[in-house]
């Protein structure tokens, strides 16, 4: 029989891992399917339950659900533990249920990808909602050697950085406070979806070697460009992000890391044709 997985949302029309995972098991030859499934905001948890019955093998997880997949695993990676989330569910073969997070890891894979050293490099954390928390353990297991979330909400920030002080050299602080010179920004911030900037001073992101935004579209967010015309070398979107979640997903299910590239250029050129 087929090895079954299904990324499971609310809504899910417009999403891309059934295309991002059967390239991967093409790529790979491994035998599975991967579809989409929209469930009611109340029947998660039931839906999940079914599915393992019904022998599927796991789940990707997306908005609204990562918070109650994360109640709903009995075993979390510490990458999940960190994010609060969830967005892998891996149905083990003793009937348990393991929780992953694997957007950090897409994220820092990326970063990686286009050349960006994160290694002893100063990184400013736009943001402290839940994309931003998902990232952190990932980003500072790179070795930074600093990092300061900042967000329109300090208090917010300050929270979240408190929560990894240990883990390494982390603070937080409101947009308006920020200060010093960063390598890497990295916008984790809604604002792009509704072509807004971040109210920081441009100073802080003309002095930067990259800026990514974890959001992407078939135009160029609002914050790449803004960091573009202000001269700053690399600008990259979330889209190479989503496809390195998914790797990263599926290697925990399949034990094989697909390639990204060619997946990746697909989804590029669908984006500008649309
Ligand atoms: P989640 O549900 O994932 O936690 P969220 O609460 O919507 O997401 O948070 C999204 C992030 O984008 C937050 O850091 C939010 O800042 P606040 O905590 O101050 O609300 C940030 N955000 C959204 N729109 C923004 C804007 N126009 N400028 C700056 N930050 C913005």
């Amino acid at each position: 029989m087929v090895d079954k997985y299904l990324v499971i949302g609310n809504p899910i029309t417009h999403s891309k891992s059934p295309f991002i995972h059967q390239s991967f098991a093409a790529q790979t030859e491994q035998n599975l399917s991967y579809d989409k499934q929209l469930v009611a905001v109340d029947e998660f948890e039931n839906f999940i339950k079914q599915f393992q019955a019904k022998g599927g093998k796991g789940c990707n997880i997306t908005v609204p659900f990562k918070e109650q997949a994360f109640s709903l695993a009995d075993q979390l990676s510490p990458r999940a533990k960190a994010a609060g989330a969830v967005n892998t569910l891996i149905f083990n073969s003793d009937g348990t249920i393991s929780g992953d997070n694997t957007d950090g890891q897409g994220l820092v894979a990326d970063i990686l990808a286009h050349d960006i050293v994160i290694k002893h490099k100063r990184i400013l954390l736009i943001g402290a909602g839940g994309a931003a928390r998902g990232c952190i353990l990932p980003l500072l297991a790179q070795h930074p050697q600093v990092m300061v979330i900042a967000n329109r909400s300090k208090d917010k920030a300050i929270t979240l950085a408190e929560k990894f002080g240990n883990a390494g050299n982390v603070s937080g602080c409101g947009l308006d406070e920020i200060s010093g010179e960063f390598d890497i920004i990295i916008n984790s911030t809604s604002a792009s979806l509704s072509n807004q900037l971040p109210n920081i001073d441009q100073a802080i992101v003309a002095n930067a070697s990259c800026c990514y935004d974890m959001a992407y579209g078939n135009e160029e967010t609002c914050f790449l460009t803004w960091a573009r015309e202000l001269g700053v070398l690399h600008t990259i979107d979330g889209l190479g992000m989503l496809v390195g979640q998914a790797a990263e997903s599926f290697r925990l299910w399949r034990g094989i890391t697909p390639s990204t590239t060619s997946v990746l250029a697909h989804l590029r050129q669908q984006l500008k044709q649309s």
